[in-house]
């Protein structure tokens, strides 16, 4: 197969650090920082799922970053090819598949919750308002429909597609660039209005006190670690084509760090809005996919002004998840025009139609088909998020790690890095050679053993 040509080297460069950052932080911080985060630690007994993934943050997240990063710097290409390169001639060339099957999966599921805050957005700008103590049962209510949120779901997909269809992910990337700030700003403000709360303290013990006796089940660490990979956007491709557009020679421990700090303060400040609120409004922490979209409105209906905090903050998740979607479609997109040679508006439709479809039974889990569940009550939509999450991604961080550690040759590898000192860049590749393959492999069997 023709290999897709390098990076053309002027236009397509990050211009400063800084944009590069952006933009790698605007497709890390989504949905999985204030949806997924704060129901996977509602689920997983707060404080002990915290220590756990900000140990996978720094031990697998961060040097598999790196890596990525310095796969797609080195061989200058977006993520399937840059796999084929490393791993031209050998079998390990068929591990770029999963770099293509696990974005496909996430984003389906993703733009169904996409849609709920599409649907929320609208709501607060447009709709009749909800009483306060009433938005669980509106939320059920609104996912158990089946056309309405089917729309919304298409809305965002096809807002998806057209942004890449069009090559507007530039202009996202700005309006994100404005955006961003002003949704730390907004969390920052929700924060001070949580610290008033009557259980505001006790959202904390929930958040920062571990509870020790669930350091004993194993699926804590599943969750841990496959939530790094959701939120860092790792494993999927995308990480080593934004790398492919780096300059060479700079060092790449310091953006992963900064991404992956950034991240992870979006996550904290989203959980520090939302469990003061369960706490105080005597809601189950542990009550699934829609834990965030029940609390935040029952705050937004209580506080002065809320209605317009509500849309604010829709508005600004809306675009967040957006952000995120458009760095995932890339990745089939890309691969499907240079594999297929079709043009770029063909891919993004057929690609979206198609992703459209496999969300489809995840919307539908929650209604017409909400008596699909596994034995633990998990449905659709959890089932397909936990196939995606807990095990393709590690998976595929697994055969990752032992393509950059072992058939890239070391020497090239470490200086691949751009990591000074010497002996730091070769303490990441003793990582990415060792700890990560033993670590994922471990993790990895606790989450089969789980299916
Ligand atoms: N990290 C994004 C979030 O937290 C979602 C996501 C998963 C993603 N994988 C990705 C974004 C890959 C961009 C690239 O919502």
């Amino acid at each position: 197969m023709a290999e897709r040509p390098a990076a053309p080297e002027s236009d397509t460069r990050w211009r400063s650090g800084g944009g590069f950052m952006l933009a790698a932080l605007g497709s890390a911080v989504g949905l999985g920082n204030v949806w997924r985060f704060s129901y996977v630690v509602g689920e997983n007994g707060g404080g002990a799922f915290l220590l756990v993934y900000l140990l996978a943050l720094l031990l697998v997240g961060v040097p598999l970053l790196v890596a990525e990063f310095a796969l797609g710097r080195a061989m200058r290409r977006e993520s399937v090819a840059a796999i084929r390169r490393l791993a031209a001639g050998s079998p390990w060339r068929h591990i770029a598949w999963l770099s293509l099957v696990a974005p496909s999966l996430v984003l389906a599921y993703y733009s169904v919750v996409a849609g709920w805050v599409l649907r929320y957005l609208m709501d607060f700008s447009f709709g009749p308002p909800t009483a306060a103590g009433d938005h669980a049962a509106a939320f059920s209510a609104h996912v158990a429909g089946t056309l309405e949120p089917l729309a919304w779901q298409a809305v965002m997909l096809g807002a998806t597609a057209a942004a890449i269809a069009n090559e507007v992910t530039r202009g996202i990337e700005r309006l994100n660039r404005v955006l961003m700030p002003l949704l730390a700003l907004l969390l920052l403000a929700m924060l001070l209005q949580a610290a008033t709360l009557d259980g505001f303290s006790r959202g904390l013990a929930f958040l920062f006190r571990p509870d020790w006796a669930a350091l004993a089940q194993p699926r804590v660490y599943v969750a841990a670690l496959g939530q790094v990979f959701f939120s860092l956007g790792l494993a999927m491709g995308v990480m080593v084509t934004f790398g492919s557009y780096l300059p060479r020679g700079t060092a790449l421990h310091r953006p992963a760090l900064a991404i992956a700090f950034g991240d992870t303060l979006a996550a904290l400040a989203a959980g520090l809005v939302i469990f003061p609120a369960v706490f105080t409004l005597g809601l189950d922490p542990a009550q699934g996919p829609g834990l965030a979209f029940v609390v935040l409105p029952e705050v937004f209906a209580r506080i002065p002004g809320g209605r317009l905090v509500g849309v604010a903050f829709f508005l600004l998740l809306t675009v967040a998840a957006l952000t995120s979607m458009a760095s995932l479609l890339e990745v089939p997109v890309a691969y499907t025009i240079q594999r297929f040679r079709v043009s770029r508006a063909t891919a993004s439709w057929a690609w979206m139609l198609a992703l459209f479809l496999l969300g489809v039974p995840a919307s539908l889990g929650y209604g017409a088909w909400s008596r699909v569940r596994d034995a633990a009550g998990r449905g659709i939509l959890e089932l397909m998020d936990a196939a995606a999450v807990d095990l393709l991604l590690p998976l595929n961080g697994l055969l990752l790690s032992l393509l950059i550690g072992w058939a890239w040759n070391g020497r090239r590898a470490a200086a691949a890095t751009g990591i000074r000192p010497r002996w730091l860049a070769w303490l990441w590749l003793g990582v990415v050679r060792f700890l990560l393959p033993t670590l994922l492999l471990v993790v990895l069997g606790a989450g089969i053993a789980r299916l």
